[in-house]
Formats: C-alpha cells, sequence, structure tokens
C-alpha cells in the first residue's frame, strides 16, 4: 500500500484514507512502547528497592505521527510504502530514559542487555563520541516482541538513554535550532558546542558526587 499517493478526489482509497490505515499499523508500535515502559519501570521500581537508588528519573516515549513518517520516507527520498515503513525507519517508536547520573545511563543499558526478550539491534553511544555540536545520548535500537490475537510481531523501538543535564541540553538545542535543519548559522556551533561541554563536565561532577555518596551501587 502506497501511503504518498496520491488518489482521485472522492476515492474512498485516498490519501487521507491511507493515512487512516497508517494509524492503525501504529498500534502495534504503542504496544511495543507499552512493553518496553513496563520493563523500565519495574527495573526502575526494583533497583531502588534493592539498592536505595533508582537509576530513572521519568522516562517519556511517543509514536512517530503518520504526517511525520510520511515527511521522513519523503526527505530519505525512501518508497512511501506502509509494508515497507518497518524496514527503513527505526524511530518510529521512541523511548527517552533520562537517568540522574552518568552510571546510570550505562546501568539502564546493561539491566536492558540482560532481558532474553529483548534484541539489541544497534548502539549508537554518543556519549563516548558526542556528535559534533555537542549531543550527548546513548542511542539504541532494540527489537521486542508483542503478542497479538493471532502473531506475534518483533517490532523495532528507538530507545535514547541521557542524563538529566543532557536532555536539559538537547531539548533547548532543539528548540532553539530545529528550523535550520542540522545547519547552525555561523558563529553559533562554537557557543552551542561549548555548553555542551558545560552540561557534560557538569555530569562529571555530580557523578563523582554520587559515588561518594553512594559508593558503587
Ligand atoms: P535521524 O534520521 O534523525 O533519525 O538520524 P539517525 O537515524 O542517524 O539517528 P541519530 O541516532 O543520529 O538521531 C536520532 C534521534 O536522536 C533524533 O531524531 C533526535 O531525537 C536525537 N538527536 C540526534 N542528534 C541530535 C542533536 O544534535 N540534537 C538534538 N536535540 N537531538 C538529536
Ligand atoms: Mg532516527
Amino acid at each position: 500500500m502506497d501511503i504518498g499517493a496520491h488518489a482521485p478526489v472522492g476515492d474512498s482509497s485516498g490519501a487521507f484514507d491511507q493515512v487512516q490505515r497508517l494509524a492503525r499499523e501504529l498500534l502495534v508500535y504503542k504496544f511495543a512502547i507499552d512493553e518496553l515502559m513496563t520493563k523500565l519501570r519495574i527495573l526502575s521500581e526494583e533497583f531502588d528497592f534493592v539498592h536505595q537508588h533508582d537509576p530513572i528519573e521519568h522516562i517519556t516515549n511517543r509514536v512517530k505521527r503518520p504526517e511525520a513518517i510520511l515527511e521522513k520516507l519523503r526527505r530519505k527520498g525512501l518508497p512511501t510504502d506502509v509494508d515497507l515503513v518497518a524496514e527503513h525507519l527505526d524511530d518510529v517508536a521512541g523511548v527517552r530514559v533520562i537517568c540522574p547520573f552518568v552510571s546510570d545511563v550505562y546501568r539502564v543499558e546493561a539491566m536492558l542487555r540482560r532481558q532474553n526478550d529483548v534484541q539489541i539491534v544497534r548502539t549508537k553511544d554518543y556519549i563516548a563520541e558526542p556528535k559534533a555540536n555537542g549531543y550527548r545520548s546513548l542511542h539504541l535500537i532494540v527489537r521486542i516482541p508483542v503478542f497479538l490475537s493471532d502473531r506475534v510481531e518483533h517490532v523495532k523501538v528507538e530507545v535514547q538513554v541521557r542524563t538529566i543535564a543532557m536532555d536539559f541540553w538537547a531539548t533547548l538545542e532543539h528548540k532553539l535550532f530545529y528550523k535550520y535543519d542540522d545547519q547552525v548559522p555561523e558563529g553559533f556551533a562554537d557557543e552551542l558546542s561549548s555548553t555542551a561541554a558545560m552540561a557534560a563536565q557538569l555530569d562529571q561532577r555530580m557523578e563523582s558526587l554520587h559515588q561518594r555518596v553512594h559508593g558503587g551501587s
């Protein structure tokens, strides 16, 4: 089914109708998010109980809107076929895990890796290697099984794990520069990466305080 095709006016299988059909397809991504949210909440609560430290501050999630999926497929020059969305896009389902400290970011990753039903498809560690603009976060593409009434689907979810300081920076950077489409104006880039370095330094200092208070846990 081509979700990007422009159907003749009055045709009931027109573009609007096709977006509606895509919305229904997207339900499975919501279920994958639900599964992952439950896993993360369990890890958060249980770790807190055992170690008196909760490695997760808060979690947000979203399913990409049909219009945004179409726009991204077009931007990447990919076919706008609903059957190919899962193949071409890794971020239809997105979960963002905000942690207090940098060590918590890797702790959450390790706990997810230990779960047999969570397949880690790809990892991008922008903390070890920040992007040129200073962006830091740990990105995981995971695949988790969703049990439907008549089948099991293995659904990809993009998980971004970051500290409060990383999230603060990324949120404000996005607000400031989203309209420039990655081309930040002259002179802004240095200022921007210097604010990212400040956020990274804040994380380091908070981490060392955390280690002094909590030791290894
Ligand atoms: P996309 O095609 O944008 O999905 O990029 P990608 O597939 O190469 O993935 P990447 O891991 O680089 O980025 C995925 C997501 O991370 C983005 O959609 C953003 O949510 C976030 N992200 C990546 N880089 C930046 C950045 O420089 N600033 C902010 N604020 N967010 C970023
Ligand atoms: Mg992406």
